[in-house]
């Protein structure tokens, strides 16, 4: 019976918010600026899609958006790049990370993932699959499809497990 019990909060964590459907780039720019509030209040941020989907150009659209000065740039090949945005007079750290590469968990602890989700800022992370036993607590998950072969809908769903 507790068994039971525990399945059925488990499911009702997992909050469906919105879909949303972005024809270009600037609709992109425009979705970041309307859901500064959304990201800094989940922090931690899963983003799922297939290769090309466009995870890097969100993150690259929340970077213009927080006011990040450098362009931001895909971290396949860093793991881990390492902003300052703003917002509201108050200026804020933003981890973008890949986990394309990391095959184990054990490759996560050597990159120091842990210590990255420990701060008070906000974590961008293409390819999140292999992370889920670190991300306990509240997440948001964006998961991106590309429809009429150039147009994206996004699912944004809120949960601690997906
Ligand atoms: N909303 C969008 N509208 C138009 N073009 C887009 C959109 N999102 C992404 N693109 C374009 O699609 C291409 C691939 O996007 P992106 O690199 O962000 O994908 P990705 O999901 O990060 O891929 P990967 O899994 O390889 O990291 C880029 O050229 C990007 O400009
Ligand atoms: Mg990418």
């Amino acid at each position: 019976m507790i068994v039971v019990f525990e399945s059925v909060l488990l499911l009702s964590e997992s909050m469906k918010l919105t879909t949303i459907e972005i024809t270009s780039l600037d609709e992109l720019d425009v979705f970041a600026k309307d859901n500064l509030d959304l990201i800094l209040e989940n922090k931690v941020v899963l983003l799922s899609g297939d290769l090309g989907a466009g995870k890097t150009a969100l993150v690259k659209a929340f970077g213009r958006a927080f006011q990040v000065e450098e362009n931001v740039s895909s971290p396949t090949f860093s793991l881990i790049n390492e902003y300052m945005g703003f917002y509201q007079n108050r200026s804020i750290p933003i981890y973008h990370v890949d986990l394309y590469r990391i095959e184990s968990v054990d490759e996560l602890e050597e990159i120091g993932f842990e210590e990255y989700l420990d701060q008070d800022a906000i974590i961008f992370i293409e390819w999140p699959e292999i992370a889920q036993p670190f991300i306990m607590d509240n997440a948001l998950t964006i998961r991106i499809e590309i429809f009429d072969n150039s147009k994206r809908r996004l699912n944004l769903s809120n949960s601690s497990r997906q």
